[in-house]
């Protein structure tokens, strides 16, 4: 175990056999040391194991906290503990830039996102549902506007990056609501490692999916290597099977209609057939017995009681063949669409065609904002860019909240928001740090 490390209440009411109750009355008689963190108590390690060993009433413990890494981190210098990035407060303030609309959401927030976002958890722990972030990937490059304007900065590299990243994500773990998710977008020179430390900062448990996100056409370099077209989108959760999760379907294309529904009825419309019996005989049962002057073949059973066979049959839902030889009918327009895979095929204009460098594309972050957030949740974004994540969450109904240090996505989020009529709150974060 090491110092640095610390539980919540709830590890100590484990470790200890007791109730959280009793957990409570030991730091209320000053008998465990333990700090606030907005409304829950955080013990360090070092606390834990002065109070075993000055309080002869507790046994023992057995030291099992939740690990939430595989019993590994990356380790580099300068890395500040988690302890200590959830206890230092801002003391800087939002400024009105421009007031558009009389709520609190729908709002951009300019300025350097660890303060904003620390300043945020004063009203917003626990209240977001969704968090789409793309930040930039450690390339080391600058980013420039179509009209040569400097967009913003990509200086920091390796270590420095992956601790900026990781700072940023034990604040936005402390917003997420207990259904929340958290999508981070990331090139693959960096990504698996991005992944390390999202493992470190919401349990590996927590790890969802690692979408591989086709962004350009296939690539025709001489490099000594295999073309990179994708980037990825790291998705993890609070709390795994809490999450919201609205199970959206990709629909069907018309190629893909015609090859699975080839057929088409004058009243039911597109369809294809089924067999309706299955392998397996029956021995006693009714799938087994005769149904229409006909038994199921031999070592097989119906697929369906002869009861229900006769009510398909009677709907016109059997299709039966010049040689009598019955099949279900399966309709096209029953069909529930396909369930998403973890290959997603959307590209990014390029910047001839967008308001900003590396715009990502809106079909992409209504995808997600429609399967992991529902009408009214609160969508974060803390590096907003041209806000394309605010937009898609303003038009799919959701509050949202944008973020960015750039002035030049200030501005492209200001001029582009005006012309498409979205009230957007514009504020200052004021820093006294
Ligand atoms: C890759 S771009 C995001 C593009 C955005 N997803 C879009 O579709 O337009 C990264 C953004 O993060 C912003 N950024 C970088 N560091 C930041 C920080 N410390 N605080 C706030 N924003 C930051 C940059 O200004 C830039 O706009």
């Amino acid at each position: 175990m090491r110092n640095t490390d610390f539980l919540t209440l709830e590890e100590v009411a484990e470790n200890l056999k007791v109730t959280r109750q009793t957990v409570s009355k030991y730091i209320q008689n000053s008998d465990l040391n333990a700090i606030k963190i907005n409304k829950s108590y955080r013990i360090t390690v070092d606390d834990f194991k002065s109070f075993i060993s000055e309080n002869s009433t507790a046994s023992e413990p057995q030291i099992k906290y939740l690990r939430k890494t595989r019993n590994c981190l990356l380790s580099y210098e300068d890395k500040i503990d988690e302890f200590e990035i959830l206890n230092t407060y801002p003391k800087g303030d939002f400024q009105v830039i421009e007031q558009n609309h009389g709520d609190k959401e729908n709002v951009f927030l300019f300025g350097d996102n660890y303060f904003v976002l620390k300043k945020l958890l004063e009203d917003y722990t626990g209240k977001i549902d969704l968090i789409y972030i793309d930040p930039p990937f450690g390339t080391g490059q600058d980013f420039n506007s179509l009209d040569n304007q400097a967009a913003y900065s990509d200086k920091l590299i390796n270590s420095e990056f992956l601790e900026f990243i990781r700072k940023r994500l034990f604040i936005l773990r402390e917003l997420l609501s207990d259904e929340g998710s958290i999508y981070l977008h990331i090139d693959k020179k960096i990504g698996h490692y991005v992944k390390i430390i999202m493992d470190e900062v919401f349990g590996f448990n927590n790890f969802i999916n690692d979408i591989t996100r086709i962004k350009c056409n296939p690539k025709n370099f001489s490099r000594s290597a295999y073309g990179n077209y994708s980037d990825m989108v790291l998705y993890y959760v609070k709390n795994r099977d809490k999450q919201i999760w609205n199970d959206i379907r990709e629909t069907m294309s018309i190629e893909k209609r015609k090859e699975l529904f080839p057929k088409n009825h004058p009243q039911l419309g597109f369809y294809t057939t089924n067999p309706i019996h299955a392998p397996g005989e029956t021995k006693d049962g009714d799938t087994g017995l005769e149904w229409n002057g006909l038994y199921p073949p031999k070592g097989r059973h119906w697929r369906y009681s002869r009861k229900v066979l006769t009510e398909l049959d009677n709907k016109g839902l059997i299709e039966w063949s010049n040689t009598g030889n019955p099949r279900k009918i399966v309709l096209a327009k029953n069909h529930k669409g396909f369930k998403i895979q973890d290959v997603w095929e959307y590209k990014d204009k390029g910047l001839s065609f967008a308001s900003y460098p590396t715009q990502k594309n809106e079909q992409l972050l209504k995808r997600i904002i429609t399967n992991s957030s529902y009408t009214n949740s609160i969508v974060l974004d803390c590096f907003a860019g041209s806000g394309s994540t605010l937009k898609a969450a303003n038009e799919l109904n959701r509050r949202w909240i944008g973020i960015d240090n750039s002035t030049h996505s200030y501005n492209v989020i200001k001029k582009n928001f005006e012309k498409e009529s979205i009230k957007c709150n514009f504020l200052e974060y004021i820093s006294r740090d």
